[in-house]
């Protein structure tokens, strides 16, 4: 595991861009899986702007997204789907038949994680997987629990969640209580991975999933068993860790 610490924000943005522009640059039909939350914005504005300077092409890359809410159609402003439109898609030459996020709008749980699950494996897996990081330890919304969720499942929100996330929404009653996410395992298989958190407020728990004990309980933990691991960390987040950083 690679630690970058970088003085702020922005610094963080565009060495985690820079990491993902590589991946572009070296296989040109990269797998990207890609995240939301706010802490990705930095990222994708980069990468935008990169594009518009020439500088990358995504005509022959394609996404697999994290996550999405359980109930939100497409249209909605607080959909993973609306979110990666507005701060990445639109903006890049990515053919929009080769994104994917899952459909917040079936129902049928069973289905919609299957069909995820074979879009992935039939585009021969991810080569990087960019994560943030939830203030339980989540990653994508795998939620602290007794196990590590192998595939993508539909997860109940916890409380903490929805809490952090209702700053989007007008008010905790209008996050949605579920959403489908790659598990754990799904993750995991990705060839490499950059994870980044923001903050002071990330400090404790980027210590946990990093030099904790691995654990369900921090989902972000499993990372610690992953060959190809990247961390992309402001200096205030990364107060609590005791290893090496670059
Ligand atoms: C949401 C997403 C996660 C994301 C997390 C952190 O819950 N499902 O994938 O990592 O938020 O968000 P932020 O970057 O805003 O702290």
């Amino acid at each position: 595991m690679r630690i970058y610490k970088t003085s702020d924000y922005n610094t963080l943005s565009q060495k985690a861009a820079a990491l993902i522009a590589a991946q572009v640059v070296q296989k040109p039909v990269s797998v990207l899986g890609l995240a939301t939350g706010s802490s990705p914005i930095g990222i994708y504005k980069q990468l935008i702007q990169w594009h518009h300077e020439g500088i990358l092409d995504f005509s022959q890359v394609s996404t697999v997204n994290l996550d999405e809410y359980k109930g939100l159609p497409r249209d909605n402003v607080q959909s993973y789907y609306y979110f990666m439109n507005e701060n990445l898609f639109k903006h890049i030459n990515i053919n929009p038949e080769s994104t994917y996020i899952p459909d917040g709008m079936e129902s049928d749980d069973a289905k919609e994680c299957s069909a995820y699950e074979s879009v992935i494996n039939n585009m021969g897996g991810v080569d990087l997987q960019l994560l943030g990081l939830g203030y339980n330890g989540h990653i994508g919304f795998n939620e602290p629990a007794d196990n590590f969720a192998k595939a993508t499942h539909c997860v109940d929100l916890q409380k903490s969640t929805i809490d952090a996330n209702k700053r989007f929404f007008a008010s905790a009653e209008d996050v949605p209580k579920q959403a489908y996410t790659m598990g754990c395992g799904t993750i995991m298989r990705a060839r490499k991975i950059v994870l980044i958190a923001s903050g002071a407020e990330k400090a404790d728990i980027i210590a946990k999933a990093l030099e904790g004990p691995v654990t369900p309980q921090v989902p972000a933990s499993i990372l610690q068993f992953h060959p190809d691991v990247t961390i992309v960390a402001t200096a205030d987040a990364l107060t609590k860790i005791s290893g090496e950083t670059i």
